[in-house]
C-alpha cells in the first residue's frame, strides 16, 4: 500500500469526486448514485461520512506525497452542489491544513443550477471556492427534455447573476449539443443564450450514447433518432464561429474562454501535471503512475475505515506510453505540439493531415502542430494514425 515519497513533486491538483445526484440524467454514465441507489431517503445523512472518509484520503496523499503546492482544486461528480456548503469547507481546510496552496489557488465546483441559492454560494464562496462550473447543457426545453433534464432554462441565468453578486469572476456553463430532435437553429438558441451570460468560460461536448443508459435503450428502440454525425459536425464549427465572434477563444477541443477564464485544472491535466483524484473511481497521477479507486461509495468508505487504501489498481507508465499520452493530451490544446517532439515517422504521418487542411499550414511552418477546427473533429483518429 505505501508508495514512495516522492521528493520531486512540487505541484499537486486535487480532484474530489462527489458521487451523488437527486437524480439520474438519462445519458449520463457518470460513476454517480441516488439517494434511491444508495437506500436513503436523505443524502444529508450520508454526505458527512462521506467527506470523513475523503479527509482521510487526503492525509493519505499528504503521507504519501510530502510536501507540495496545490495550485487547483476540482469539486467535480455528481453534483457537489449537493455537498452542504459546511461539508465543502471541511474539504477545502483539510487540503489547506495538509498542503501549501497556491496564492493564485483555483477551485471550482460543479454546480446543478435548480440547486444554487444565494446563501449557499455565499457560504461556499466564503470557504474558498473561487469558481463554478454549471451543467447548463441546453436553452431550449425540447433539447432538455431529450436530455432528460430536469431543469428550467431561466435558472441557469440566475443562477450566473447570484454567482456574480456574491463575488465570483470566473463562471462556466456545459453545453451538449447533437441531441436527438435538436434543430441547428435550436443549437444556435443554446449558445447565443450562454454567450449572453456573465460568463468567461463554456465547455462544449457533443452527446455520447453511453451504453447502458437510458438514453440508449431509447435510441434502440427508435424513440430517439440520433442526429448525423455531419450534422453534429456542423454545429462543432458553427459553435466555433461563434464563440470566438462573442469573445470566446478556443483553447482546448472542447474548451472555450474569455480572457483570463481559462480552466487551470484542466489544463494542469493536459499538460500531464500530477493530480490526486479523492474518492471513489477517481484517477491519480503522479511520477510516471496512474493508478484509481475502487468505484462504489460504500466499497470506498469501507476501505478507508478499515485502514486500508481505496486504490483499486494502477498502471506504471512506460517512456513509450508516456510519450503516446503526451501526444494524445496536447494535440488537444491551442498550443499543439512542437514538432521537435515528433519523431519522422509521426511527422510524415501528421504531414499527410496537414496537407488535407486537418492540420495548420502556418503553425506547422513555424515548428508547431496546431490541429484546424476540422482537424478537431477527428483529433482521435489523427492520434491513432500517428501513434500506429
Ligand atoms: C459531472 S457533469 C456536471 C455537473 C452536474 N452533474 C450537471 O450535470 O449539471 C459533467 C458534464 O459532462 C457532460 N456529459 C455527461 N454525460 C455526457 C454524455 N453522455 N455526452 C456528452 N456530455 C456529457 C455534461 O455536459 C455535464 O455537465
Ligand atoms: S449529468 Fe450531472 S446531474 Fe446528470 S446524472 Fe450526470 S452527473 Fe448527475
Amino acid at each position: 500500500m505505501e508508495r514512495p515519497r516522492s521528493s520531486a513533486t512540487s505541484a499537486l491538483s486535487f480532484y474530489i469526486h462527489i458521487p451523488y445526484c437527486s437524480k439520474r440524467c438519462g445519458y449520463c454514465d457518470f460513476n454517480t448514485y441516488t439517494p434511491k441507489e444508495l437506500g436513503t431517503a436523505d443524502l444529508a445523512l450520508i454526505t458527512t461520512p462521506y467527506v470523513d472518509s475523503a479527509i482521510n484520503e487526503i492525509e493519505l496523499a499528504k503521507h504519501q506525497v510530502g510536501q507540495a503546492i496545490v495550485p487547483t482544486i476540482f469539486f467535480g461528480g455528481g453534483t457537489p452542489s449537493l455537498m452542504p456548503s459546511g461539508e465543502i469547507a471541511r474539504l477545502i481546510s483539510s487540503v489547506r491544513e495538509n498542503f501549501e496552496i497556491s496564492s493564485e489557488i483555483e477551485v471550482t465546483l460543479e454546480a446543478n443550477p435548480d440547486t444554487i441559492t444565494e446563501k449557499y454560494l455565499s457560504e461556499i464562496f466564503a470557504a474558498g471556492v473561487n469558481r463554478l462550473s454549471m451543467g447548463m447543457q441546453s436553452a431550449v426545453s425540447h433539447v432538455l427534455a431529450a436530455l432528460d433534464r430536469t431543469h428550467d432554462p431561466a435558472n441557469v441565468k440566475q443562477a450566473c447573476e447570484i454567482a456574480k453578486r456574491v463575488g465570483f469572476k470566473h463562471l462556466s456553463v456545459d453545453l451538449i449539443y447533437g441531441v436527438p430532435g435538436e434543430s441547428i437553429a435550436d443549437w444556435q438558441t443554446s449558445y447565443e443564450t450562454a454567450f449572453s451570460l456573465p460568463i468567461d468560460h463554456i465547455s462544449a461536448y457533443a452527446l455520447i450514447v453511453e451504453t447502458g443508459t437510458k438514453l440508449a435503450a431509447q435510441v434502440k428502440r427508435g424513440e430517439l433518432v440520433m442526429p448525423s454525425d455531419d450534422e453534429t459536425a456542423e454545429k462543432y464549427l458553427a459553435f466555433d464561429g461563434a464563440a470566438e465572434r462573442a469573445g470566446f477563444a478556443w483553447y482546448e477541443l472542447s474548451n472555450w474562454a474569455k480572457p483570463g477564464g481559462h480552466c487551470r485544472h484542466n489544463i494542469a491535466y493536459w499538460n500531464g501535471s500530477y493530480w490526486w483524484g479523492i474518492g471513489p473511481g477517481a484517477h491519480s497521477y503522479l511520477n510516471g503512475r496512474r493508478w484509481w479507486n475502487v468505484k462504489h461509495p460504500t466499497t470506498y468508505q469501507s476501505a478507508i475505515s478499515g485502514g486500508q487504501s481505496p486504490e483499486a489498481n494502477s498502471e506504471l507508465l512506460s517512456e513509450e506510453n508516456m510519450r503516446a499520452e503526451f501526444i494524445m493530451l496536447q494535440i488537444r490544446m491551442k498550443e499543439g505540439i512542437e514538432l521537435a517532439r515528433l519523431d519522422s515517422r509521426e511527422c510524415e504521418q501528421a504531414k499527410s493531415f496537414r496537407d488535407s487542411g486537418h492540420i495548420d499550414g502556418e503553425q506547422w511552418h513555424s515548428g508547431r502542430l496546431v490541429l484546424t477546427p476540422s482537424g478537431r473533429l477527428i483529433a482521435d483518429r489523427i492520434v491513432r494514425e500517428m501513434l500506429v
